[in-house]
């Protein structure tokens, strides 16, 4: 890859998804930062559609709480129990990281916009935060799964049925201290000119 001096784009590079993530997490400042980076990304009509709820200590592992009484209920739904070490993963999910940041998007009824149009918005604070993280030296992932689309997880962060939870971003420091290699795409099999 040609290396570039312009850091915002050796950042975009450098953004890759780290599964694992240690202590220490951003600090406050750096957390702030972090949200408006998410709070600044485009959005059709300026309704600004964002909705963030952040987790750090001990909130992650009450919401832990919140994902298993979902898990319960879905896996009741196809007639299954759930094993205890579903349970207890579930419970822990959000302790994979220090910092673990919900992104959603909401409807606002005051306008007419296409569900695409805000999910696209939610998307571009997801990324921004992505990036904001990476660019301060911090590991991250975007994450979803079934609790992303459940309505009672979705309940629980104050969103409703057709507001969309865009995913869950990990945010820490890198377990080994080291970073992944960035990102290097080729871009023939996605390209063409018109
Ligand atoms: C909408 C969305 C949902 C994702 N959900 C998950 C997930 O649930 N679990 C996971 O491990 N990675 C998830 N990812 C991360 C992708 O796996 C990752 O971005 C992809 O493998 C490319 O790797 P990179 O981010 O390092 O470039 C998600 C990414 C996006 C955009």
């Amino acid at each position: 890859m040609k290396k570039s001096t312009n850091t915002a784009i050796n950042t975009i590079f450098q953004r890759r998804s780290v599964g694992r993530l240690s202590v220490p997490g951003p600090s406050e400042a750096e957390l702030i930062t972090i949200l408006r980076a998410g709070a600044s990304a485009p959005d059709h009509k300026v309704t600004k559609p964002f909705w963030f709820t952040v987790f750090e200590g001990e909130a992650r592992e009450e919401f832990g709480d919140v994902l298993v009484n979902a898990l319960i209920d879905r896996m009741k739904a196809k007639g299954v129990e759930p094993t205890p070490a579903q349970l207890g993963a579930e419970k822990q999910k959000l302790t994979r990281a220090p910092l673990v940041i919900a992104v959603a998007a909401k409807k606002n009824p005051e306008y007419s916009l296409p569900d695409q149009e805000i999910i696209s918005a939610g998307a571009a604070a997801a990324q921004n935060i992505l990036l904001a993280a990476t660019s301060y030296g911090y590991g991250s992932i975007w994450r979803t799964g079934e609790m992303a689309y459940d309505p009672s997880v979705k309940a629980a962060l104050g969103l409703t049925e057709g507001d969309y939870l865009i995913g869950f971003i990990y945010i820490g420091s890198y377990r080994d201290g080291v970073a992944p290699d960035p990102n290097d795409p080729a871009i023939d099999d996605f390209v063409r000119s018109w």
